[in-house]
């Protein structure tokens, strides 16, 4: 049998979603690589793997919660490696910006002896929307560890294009792309330009990060994603990724979209109505 499905990891979250929709209206195969979908994929169990590779010839990688996190390169070599062996051609990475754990990642990737495309990324503006800032939001009050630290924060839709395209033209083989959005913005400022676009009030508080670990204790989140987000708000948010790149522009020939076209469709489309 020819192998043809495209497998999506990570494939109902927020870039997963948005490629699964634009090669499903393209008519590509596309299979759904999620603990909820069936057969179920889950990186937490190995067992569950050969079944979402079956007959599959190219994989977007999107590994959960970050390739940061404990454990993420062991599996990440153990999942290409697997993949490489079922007949797996090509190999697409979701990277994070400024993680030496995830440059870990990329390196397995592009050494796997599959097509690969690195995509690198800052962070989306979809946390806001679709992520751990939604609540906040809604609630009037944001309230975040992060300093005056600028980044530039890049939109979910321009990396699911980026990842279409590395699936299905040849021309992106061999290519990093770090993709980031237009202009570097603080947090206040993206509240602010949320504000203005939602017509909603929102103040944003900065916090000390010993406040900020109690309140997500007090949330009741689990103390590896606590220990994760803490991560990201020291060691990555120091300033490191504080720079525009050009990746959206070499992926797509086009500019990136700005956090307030981002701002101002999510509240078109009701994501801080309720
Ligand atoms: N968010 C950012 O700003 C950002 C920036 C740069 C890089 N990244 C990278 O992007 C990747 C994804 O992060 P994200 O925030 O965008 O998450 P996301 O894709 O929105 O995460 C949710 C997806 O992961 C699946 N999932 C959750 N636990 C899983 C498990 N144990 N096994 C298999 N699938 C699982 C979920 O489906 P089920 O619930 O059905 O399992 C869902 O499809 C991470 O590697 C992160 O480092 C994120």
């Amino acid at each position: 049998m020819t192998a043809q499905t495209t497998l999506i990891l990570g494939g109902t979250g927020k870039t997963g979603r948005r490629i699964v929709e634009q090669l499903t209206a393209r008519k590509v195969p596309v299979r759904i690589g999620s603990r909820s979908a069936a057969p179920s994929f889950d990186w937490e169990n190995r067992g569950t793997w050969p079944a979402a590779l079956a007959n599959v010839n190219a994989v977007y990688i999107s590994y959960y919660p970050d390739l940061a996190a404990p454990g993420a390169t062991d599996a990440i070599r153990a999942f290409t490696e697997l993949a490489v062996r079922s007949g797996v051609r090509r190999l697409v990475l979701l990277s994070g910006r400024g993680e030496p754990e995830a440059q870990r990642c990329e390196e397995i990737v592009m050494s796997s002896g599959a097509q690969w495309t690195v995509l690198r990324c800052s962070w989306f503006n979809q946390n806001f929307s679709e992520n751990y800032l939604l609540e906040p939001i809604l609630a009037g009050e944001v309230a975040l560890p992060a300093s005056n630290v600028v980044e530039p924060f890049v939109d979910a839709d321009d990396i699911a294009d980026a990842a279409v395209a590395a699936l299905t033209d040849d021309k992106h083989v061999g290519q990093l792309y770090e993709l980031t959005g237009p202009k570097l913005l603080t947090f206040a400022e993206a509240i602010g330009e949320i504000a203005r676009a939602s017509g909603r009030e929102i103040r944003y508080v900065r916090i000390s990060m010993d406040d900020y670990v109690a309140a997500l204790e007090q949330a009741q989140l689990p103390a590896d994603l606590i220990a994760l987000i803490k991560y990201l708000f020291t060691e990555v948010l120091d300033g490191r990724n504080a720079y525009v790149t050009d990746g959206v522009e070499r992926a797509l020939g086009r500019a990136p979209t700005e956090f307030g076209d981002y701002a101002r469709r999510a509240a078109a489309s009701g994501a801080w109505s309720s």
